[in-house]
């Protein structure tokens, strides 16, 4: 698809076909994603797939899928065709700025005016949403209620966090969020030219 057109057409996804999907598409998902540029080169993200229906169904617990199923959105997060789970560790990038092109500053000494795990895991999990849509699917983002659980359920080291949790898959018709009345800030707003 063409770039603006994606970008446009990208939506929050909340209901999709549990029909598998095959395993190249979904690995050229994450292909794509691993592209996404990191502070450093340190590149501290990291995606776990999930396609096993017992497991996603694990996953959606820890983001309180029954939560949306009483609110009427169905289940929403386990039905789909695979989850993708953006992770990231902070100690990549502290251990990475402690080499010595990067000061040589050790790792709990290092001041991080912007915590850029947070910056490169956010864009990565932006490349794995615009992907996805660009092989057909569609994508929604859960945010993990229980972390810990999570983590556990997908046996991650525990230097490495997960941010969300992203359901693809062919789009059904849902339940779109509440939170869109809000509307787009105007763009004179959001933009400014030279200095706020
Ligand atoms: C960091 C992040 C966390 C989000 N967490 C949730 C969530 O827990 N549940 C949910 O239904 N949507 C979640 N969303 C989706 C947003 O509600 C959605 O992106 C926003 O309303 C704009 O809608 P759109 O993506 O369709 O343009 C999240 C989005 C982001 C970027």
């Amino acid at each position: 698809m063409e770039f603006t057109a994606l970008v446009r057409k990208r939506r929050t996804v909340r209901r999709f076909e549990t029909t598998p999907v095959d395993r190249a598409v979904l690995e050229g998902i994450a292909r794509l994603a691993q592209r996404t540029p990191s502070a450093g080169f340190s590149q501290g993200q990291r995606v776990i797939i999930v396609t096993d229906p017992e497991q996603r169904r694990r996953v959606a617990a820890t983001c309180d899928e029954a939560g949306y199923v009483e609110m009427g959105m169905g289940p929403w997060i386990s039905e789909c065709a695979a989850q993708f789970v953006p992770c990231v560790s902070e100690l990549v990038y502290r251990r990475r700025y402690a080499e010595a092109d990067k000061g040589g500053t050790p790792e709990g000494e290092q001041d991080w005016p912007t915590p850029y795990w947070w910056v490169d895991i956010g864009k990565t999990a932006m490349v794995l949403m615009l992907a996805a849509h660009d092989a057909g699917l569609a994508a929604g983002f859960a945010g993990p209620q229980d972390v810990p659980g999570l983590q556990a359920v997908l046996g991650l080291p525990s230097e490495f966090h997960p941010i969300g949790v992203i359901p693809v898959g062919r789009p059904l018709p849902d339940q779109r969020s509440p939170s869109l009345k809000r509307g787009w800030l105007p763009f004179e707003e959001f933009a400014h030219w030279e200095r706020w």
